[in-house]
């Protein structure tokens, strides 16, 4: 969701904005904009669409300058048009502000302002910002920026230039994330460490309430009551060519064939060659965690399949009760928490709005929080009391993948964990299972290396366009089936639903017809017996049947259309593994009706608003 970037220094500023934007892009975004200040005056440049739009427009007429703003705007508060597009000014064009977030009391301080004779140009809640700045502009922009932000209810984080200060850069969060970029003689604001890495690894992540004022001579933090902030910069621990597509055709591509190499990473950050797990940012002690009744987990897409399968793992080898839920249903519940409760987040960004208020809300009511976090140095690693990082390094295409799969090896880690201290596992069934759960990379290696077959099935004429289709699992490929239903739709634009093997007879089974494909997860295990009546059901009538089922099962190919084949392995990590086949089915479906695989319509890939 928006992106925003500034730079002061010596270099371009239009470049390197251009540059840091292109970064951002992968968050999602309709329009893009920026503005410099050139020659004593701000110019600024918008337009709809990609930002590939913005560029042409800036190759035939640059702007020239050292210091910038720009912008990707996601649509909230008014259509994807150029004059809603960001920067916003003020009448005089002194004041040039990007915003990301939802200013909540927009409508209120609007009046108030047109009120004055102020003449709105867009429909966005933004704009109020750079007139609001201007009532208090002084000869101070920080200041003017502080006492202006005091009016604004909401979530934001902005970047702020007045021509009168053709070296200052102002910049400030509330609820929305900004980190600092710290050069040589040269800054940068922007919303993730990826608009800045190329420049610098050195980065501060700005604090809610925070303000920043950048100049080439340096930076000055203040809160809201004007006193100093301090901060220790961090290092940016990954490589900007981590970042780029490395020679796929698209990230969500190199990102399916990262998951082995991240699940080995984070296997070995975590399990030590004695079989011990190590957690050590947990934030609680061994007394605390063995001495707690529930958990809930809260996230939200993706993130949400993933605490779904959680459930399985966490109940299994730590026998205790854990509830999943939605984290945009879990704010507005009313839910019961306590002290030994332990909330758990689970987020790939660690910037969703929904997952972030959830973690406040756990907070306020004295339940202890443990995040289950990608992005180091997000909001909700900071909020939590404890952290498990995912260790799968920066995520570009907006559906998950190696997010997902990398959450699914933090859970099972911490329920194994979690199974230790509370005496609900041996040593030994741990051992055993850790030896289980190494062997998934290289198993999941065997499954990518079908790709060929399962494009070419994918492929077929009554997957690829089919208008409706099915995913359906039991037990811990339940959410599997959500999960795999989720990647097609979202990047497919199919209408696909996933759902419990068991519930087809209780409504959904009325849908099956040879136009529906259905997609059935069929791994060795428990429940095994129970999908493949399930499958005889479908198959009756005449549905159109896509198993995956364990090397081995030829025995189902009787009831299916087709078949792919996962390698064997305990049932609790199988999750793991069929996550490859479902991934690259959206994948090749989505490549073959010509879909903007990495950016799909509509969805941005951090949802820093409601
Ligand atoms: C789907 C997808 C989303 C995210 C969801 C939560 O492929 O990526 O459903 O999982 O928006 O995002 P995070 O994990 O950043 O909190």
């Amino acid at each position: 969701m928006c992106g925003i970037v500034g730079y002061v220094g010596e270099g371009e500023a239009q470049d390197i904005i251009l540059e840091g934007l292109a970064r951002l892009e992968y968050r999602g975004y309709d329009s893009a904009g920026i503005s410099l200040l050139q020659d004593g005056a701000l110019a600024t440049c918008k337009r709809v669409g990609k930002l590939a739009v913005l560029r042409t427009v800036l190759e035939t007429t640059p702007l020239r300058g050292r210091l910038g703003i720009g912008h990707t705007r996601w649509a909230t508060h008014g259509a994807p048009a150029e004059e809603n597009a960001h920067p916003h000014w003020d009448v005089a064009q002194d004041i040039a502000v990007v915003h990301n977030g939802i200013i909540e009391n927009f409508q209120e301080l609007r009046q108030e302002l047109e009120a004055t004779g102020i003449v709105f140009r867009s429909a966005t809640d933004s704009e109020v910002l750079p007139h609001l700045i201007q009532q208090y502009y002084q000869g101070d922009l920080i200041e003017a920026v502080r006492l202006a932000l005091q009016r604004v209810r909401g979530a934001y984080a902005i970047g702020v230039l007045h021509r009168g200060e053709p070296e200052v850069l102002v910049g400030a969060r509330q609820g929305s994330p900004l980190i600092l970029g710290l050069g040589q003689g040269e800054y940068f604001i922007g919303s993730d460490a990826s608009a800045v890495v190329k420049h610098t690894r050195q980065v501060i992540y700005l604090n809610d309430g925070e303000l920043c004022k950048l100049t080439p001579a340096g930076y000055h933090i203040i809160d809201m009551t004007g006193a100093p902030a301090r901060h220790t910069p961090s290092t940016i621990d990954w490589d900007p060519v981590q970042a780029e597509k490395e020679g796929y055709p698209h990230y969500m591509l190199k990102e399916i064939f990262q998951q082995p190499e991240v699940l080995r990473h984070a296997l070995l950050a975590y399990v030590d060659s004695k079989n011990n797990i190590e957690m050590p940012d947990l934030g609680l002690d061994s007394q605390r965690l063995a001495g707690l009744r529930r958990i809930v987990i809260v996230a939200c897409g993706t993130a949400w399949h993933a605490g779904l399968v959680g459930k399985y793992m966490v109940e299994q080898f730590a026998r205790i009760p854990v509830e999943v839920d939605l984290a945009s249903e879990f704010r507005y519940g009313n839910r019961v928490l306590d002290a030994d409760t332990l909330v758990i987040p689970v987020t790939q960004s660690g910037e969703t709005a929904d997952t972030l208020e959830a973690v406040r809300i756990a907070r306020t009511n004295g339940a202890p929080v443990i995040g289950i976090v990608n992005v180091v140095g997000s909001s909700i690693a900071r909020s939590a009391d404890g952290v498990i990082y995912t260790h799968a390094g920066p995520e570009i295409g907006v559906a998950s993948t190696k997010a997902y799969t990398s959450q699914l090896c933090a859970l099972a880690l911490f329920s194994l964990y979690m199974g230790r201290i509370r005496n609900t596992v041996t040593p030994e069934d741990v051992a055993t299972q850790l030896t289980q759960l190494r062997e998934i990379p290289g198993k999941l290696e065997q499954c990518l290396e079908q790709a060929d077959a399962i494009a070419a099935c994918a492929r077929k004429d009554h997957y690829m366009h089919a208008k409706n289709a099915m995913f359906i699992g039991r037990g811990v490929n339940y959410p599997s089936a959500m999960e795999g239903a989720l990647k097609l739709k979202e990047i497919s634009y199919i209408h696909v639903e996933g759902y419990a093997a068991g519930e087809m007879k209780h409504g959904p089974i009325a849908l099956v017809t040879p136009e529906l494909p259905v997609v059935c997860l069929a791994p060795q295990g428990s429940v095994y017996e129970k999908v493949r009546s399930n499958l005889e059901e479908i198959r009756a009538r005449g549905g159109v049947i896509l198993s995956i089922a364990t090397e081995g099962d030829d025995n189902i190919k009787t009831i299916s259309n087709d078949v792919l084949y996962i390698p064997a392995c305990a049932e609790m990590f199988s999750p793991l593994l069929v996550a490859a086949p479902l991934q690259l089915i959206a994948y090749y479906i989505a490549c073959g009706l010509g879909r903007d695989v990495d950016q799909p319509r509509n969805l941005a890939k951090s949802v820093t608003v409601e």
